[in-house]
């Protein structure tokens, strides 16, 4: 008996250094899920291995790889100590090097019931879908939840596109747009899951806005809309008086939506507003008379009176819009430590998904 307890695997500490906070991680479990079931912002987006976002150096201890680090860590990484945090079970109390990491809290994701109440299309391949919950969720906005229906494989991933209530949101709304061949966005854009039951994982992400006085960059491409105006309506409703701009990229003139939300956020907003959308596939003789192109050029020209040292940067969509975007705003002078984005990955990314 007395060799039983021995062997019994038992919690191990993690201690985040240099913030110097510490949380307790059960046997088998990842460093991240006990992270965020402590409340703690550990920097994540897809949870499963393969967007390197958990990636931090682990400095003492012995972890357990769960998946192999080596899909995503380079062997320079490897043989550095780094690892993933979604991905790793401690073997003995470890401690993490986590430079930046924000001492904030964050809602602890749960599993929740949830029932599609309603959709409404926005766009010939984009829809808003309201998900009725078993109780209200917290979440900060510009988080995100995982969807899961029974007869379709993995979960999704879509961001609130709404703002935060006090009381918790007992109804969600997410942006979904159609990817082609997608399973769950065919059942969905075919009628087929009209007051569907689905399991609902949340909240996630670490994309909300800082706090700051200095001037807010926001771009967001496709149905990467939602947290961008989650985010943008939840500081309308407080006096900051940050100046902001919002890049909204898309195709044509028919891709754009949601465009009497933003002009209500442009009322309300405390401080210079402004709205800039760009069209890359606009064609040539229509009446649009705004800019065309990628977002990424727009901004060398439109962004400069937002430009200060203080500047946040909030970038939502497709990784190659995002990978473009940063690295323009770094040309452009922006720390990247004030750079943040929640990248909208597809089934070739892994489970989180918006397929
Ligand atoms: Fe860990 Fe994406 S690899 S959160």
């Amino acid at each position: 008996m007395a060799l039983f307890s021995f062997l019994k695997p038992s919690n191990k500490k993690v201690t985040i250094e240099p913030a110097g906070v510490s949380f307790e991680v059960k046997p088998g479990q990842s460093i991240l899920e006990a992270g965020l079931s402590a409340g703690y912002a550990m920097p994540h987006s897809c949870t499963v291995g393969t967007c390197g976002t958990c990636k931090c150096k682990l400095s003492d201890g012995r972890v357990r790889e769960l998946t192999n680090f080596a899909y995503v860590l380079e062997a320079e990484e490897l043989q550095s100590d780094i690892i993933l945090t979604c991905q790793a079970a401690a073997k003995s109390d470890v401690t993490l090097n986590i430079p930046g990491f924000e001492l904030k809290h964050l809602t602890p994701p749960e599993d929740f019931k949830g029932k599609i109440i309603a959709t409404e299309d926005l766009t010939h391949d984009t829809k808003k879908v309201t998900i009725a919950l078993d109780r209200p969720m917290h979440f900060d906005a510009g988080q995100y939840v995982q969807v899961h229906h029974n007869d379709i494989y993995g979960a999704r991933s879509y961001s609130f596109a709404m703002p935060p209530a006090e009381e918790g949101c007992r109804e969600i709304e997410l942006f979904i747009r159609q990817v082609p061949g997608g399973e769950f966005t065919g059942k969905l854009f075919a009628n087929e899951l009209e007051q569907a039951e689905v399991g609902i994982h949340g909240p996630a992400g670490n994309f909300w806005l800082r706090d700051g006085r200095g001037p807010i960059i926001c771009v967001g491409g496709g149905s990467g809309l939602a947290p961008i105006v989650s985010l943008l309506e939840h500081a309308a409703k407080s006096d900051h008086g940050r100046p902001c701009v919002m890049f909204f990229g898309a195709r044509t003139q028919d891709d754009l939506y949601c465009l009497e939300r933003i002009n209500q956020i442009a009322e309300k907003w405390d401080g210079a507003f402004q709205f800039v959308p760009v069209l890359s596939h606009e064609p040539e003789d229509s009446d649009w008379k705004g800019l065309r192109g990628f977002v990424n050029t727009a901004i060398e020209g439109a962004a400069g009176q937002y430009l200060s040292s203080e500047t946040q940067v909030y970038l939502c969509g497709p990784p190659p819009m995002i990978d473009a975007v940063t690295e323009t705003v770094l040309a452009l002078g922006i720390e990247e430590g004030n750079i943040h984005a929640d990248k909208f990955l597809d089934a070739s990314h892994g489970i989180s998904r918006q397929d």
